[in-house]
């Protein structure tokens, strides 16, 4: 008798529940089981070759394999893979700490490690409430989050970048919540003056005319002024990811906006929280998009980059202040209770200082000193080939902040207006489909298309990369 041996693809849609994910429909053709990388590209099991687009979910930074990050983590390897930082503590995370410290904007002195994005921001909230209690004001207790925000899964982390179409049936585990508008200007907010999308000069995209993000900027910030006058007695902190909301569509802000986002939290004494989880090494120019605009938040959520994408690691940075309101008279009570049995592995801390050196060095083969100007020169490259994509009558606009880029589709009408596709015609992600045919990985926000190659990507690539999704859009039957 024999014995059918199931095969990878069966095991994984009998038993594999993926995240984000219609099962059903995954169900229905056979998975691409990724079995390794190698620099930029992913290879499947019969030895397919794809560019990695999208930085394995946008914490690649230096490519897969990489000989100095899998050293320091095999090195590692050979002393201890795990010890806990409860009680003890470990080499590789001190060192880790006070590199992350001594590179993050200033003031933040203190890292707090934990294992994702979403914990990162959770620590966050958990220590500004608990900064505001310990400090004889337990009333600041509520937050402010910008519009359309994405801070991860976990129940704080939803609440505050709540999202009907991910969060509806745990609603009820969220707590309440307050949002000032998004500074988007393709989608005019309730209640704004000013010019609109569609009278954007022709072949500008609307995120690059100043007057409209200015107009968007503009009332975002009025709003969030109303809300701290009327309500900062009550607020803990406002949360932001700087420069460029990642799972709302790459929805850029203005120029200046964030560093008006830190005045008002400063006149109004609440806390600013930033959310650099998907910003955060290298993404949009800077190491963090707070440095762009000078801005010192309180208390900083890291993760994805931070170990290179090489393991789950997320730190939460916080000031002298915050942690020293911890840890004053009757410290017993005072304790930050909270903690994952993970934080600060050692394997992952050792991946995160490999990276964090890689970033002084230029990356293989490249004519620029080191990681962040190679990867300002990529966004270039970038911005010349989407170019092509101007007047395309299916093309809304084009956002970017150095290497995180939103492609937005829809139907501009011949007066200039614009209207989104049908939602569940998925049209980008049949895009995306097809570009996977072709031998890229991307994944589309909606019908936004999304492009994030990992900083240390050569030129040549980038441009490829970037021609692919060019070609993909400007050949689609819409
Ligand atoms: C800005 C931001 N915050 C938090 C998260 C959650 O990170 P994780 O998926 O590691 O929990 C994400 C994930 O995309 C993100 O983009």
């Amino acid at each position: 008798m024999t014995t059918h041996t199931p095969s990878i693809a069966d095991l994984d849609h009998t038993h594999l529940w993926h995240p984000f994910t219609a099962m059903k429909e995954w169900r229905q053709e056979a998975p691409l089981v990724i079995e390794r990388g190698e620099k930029f590209f992913l290879f499947d099991a019969d030895g397919n070759r794809f560019i990695d687009g999208v930085s394995s979910l946008w914490c690649n930074v230096h490519g897969h394999n990489v000989p100095e990050i899998d050293a320091a983590v095999i090195d590692q390897l050979g002393k201890i893979a795990h010890t806990t930082l409860l009680g003890l503590s470990s080499p590789p995370a001190i060192r880790l700490a006070a590199q992350l410290c001594g590179c993050a904007p200033k003031g933040l002195n203190k890292a707090f490690f934990s294992d994702s994005g979403a914990t990162a921001v959770e620590v966050a909230f958990k220590m500004a409430a608990g900064f505001w209690f310990h400090s004889g004001r337990p009333e600041k207790n509520r937050f402010i989050g910008l519009a359309g925000a994405y801070h991860g899964d976990t129940a704080g982390a939803m609440s505050v970048g709540y999202s009907d179409l991910f969060h509806r049936p745990f609603k009820p585990m969220t707590f309440v919540v307050d949002w000032f508008p998004s500074p988007d200007a393709l989608r005019p907010a309730e209640g704004r003056a000013g010019p609109r999308p569609h009278e954007a000069p022709r072949g500008m995209w609307p995120s690059e005319w100043e007057p409209l993000a200015q107009a968007a900027g503009d009332h975002s910030l009025c709003e969030l002024r109303r809300m701290l006058e009327q309500d900062a007695g009550s607020v803990a902190a406002v949360c932001i990811e700087p420069a460029m909301q990642g799972a709302a569509g790459m929805v850029c802000q203005p120029k200046g906006f964030l560093k008006r986002v830190e005045q008002l939290c400063r006149a109004h004494d609440v806390l600013l929280i930033a959310d650099e989880v998907a910003t955060g090494f290298g993404r949009t120019g800077s190491l963090f998009a707070c440095d762009g605009e000078g801005v010192q938040p309180d208390l900083l959520a890291l993760a994805k980059g931070i170990s290179g994408g090489y393991l789950p690691l997320a730190a939460t940075l916080a000031t002298d202040a915050v942690e020293q309101a911890f840890c004053s008279a009757g410290e017993e009570r005072r304790t930050f209770f909270h903690g994952h049995t993970y934080t600060g592995n050692p394997l992952a801390c050792a991946a995160g200082l490999a990276s964090l050196a890689l970033f002084q060095k230029p990356p293989a083969g490249s004519a620029f000193p080191d990681v962040l100007s190679h990867a300002r020169a990529s966004a270039q490259i970038i911005a010349r080939e989407l170019d092509a994509l101007r007047g395309n009558p299916h093309v809304l606009d084009v956002r970017q902040r150095g290497l995180m880029v939103g492609i937005e589709l829809g139907r501009r009408h011949a007066d200039g207006s614009a209207a989104p596709f049908d939602f569940s015609k998925r049209t980008a992600h049949a895009i995306c489909r097809q570009l996977r045919d072709e031998g890229v990985i991307v994944r589309p926000l909606g019908d936004v298309l999304v492009l994030m190659p990992a900083p240390a990507m050569p030129h040549d690539l980038v441009a490829e990369l970037a021609g692919k999704m060019v070609k993909a859009v400007e050949g689609w039957r819409f």
